[in-house]
């Protein structure tokens, strides 16, 4: 079931997120919800805050098979090297996009919707959404990666979508 993404300007998004302790039948539920959010919008990554709830979990699918196959609960950055220039967007920021440095390579490590930890090894576009993502759960977002001029630019691009009621 498709839920609603929150937009900037949402406290939920900016909060970091407590960690998830109940590997329960709700939380497969929000898992395979925030898929189908994510694959209808459609994105590559979501993180639990951006649909509301502020809980240490996200989304990825990088791939063209819709196979739900990464959920990250509790994630922890283990390594990250190199560093990746790219254009980067965020469903919290429809219709934004702009360049932000990532590293090029992530290790990180995570529990599964049962609670069983396991090691991911990612580079590139993976890389780039595990680390956007990572950020979500931190309250931190993509415009704080932006340049100081770019980074007004998209707050007044947002303002004034505000004001025409189309944001
Ligand atoms: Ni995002």
């Amino acid at each position: 079931m498709k839920r609603e993404i929150s937009k900037y300007g949402a406290d939920v998004l900016i909060k970091k997120a407590s960690p998830v302790t109940e590997f329960d039948a709700d939380l497969k539920k929000l898992v395979a919800d925030m898929f189908d959010t994510m694959y209808e919008a459609p994105g590559v990554g979501l993180a639990a805050p951006q649909v509301g709830v502020s809980k240490r979990l996200f989304v990825m699918d990088c791939s063209k098979e819709h196979d739900r196959q990464y959920a990250f609960i509790n994630p922890e950055i283990i390594s990250v090297e190199g560093i990746q220039k790219g254009e980067e967007g965020c469903l919290s920021f429809p219709g934004i996009y702009f360049e932000v440095a990532r590293s090029e390579r992530v290790v990180i490590r995570a529990q599964d919707v049962n609670g069983e930890w396991f090691t991911g090894d990612f580079t590139e576009l993976e890389a780039r959404c595990v680390l956007h993502e990572y950020d979500h759960l931190e309250g931190e977002l993509f415009i704080n990666r932006a340049g100081p001029m770019r980074r007004e630019m998209v707050k007044r691009k947002i303002q004034k979508l505000k004001k025409d009621g189309k944001w």
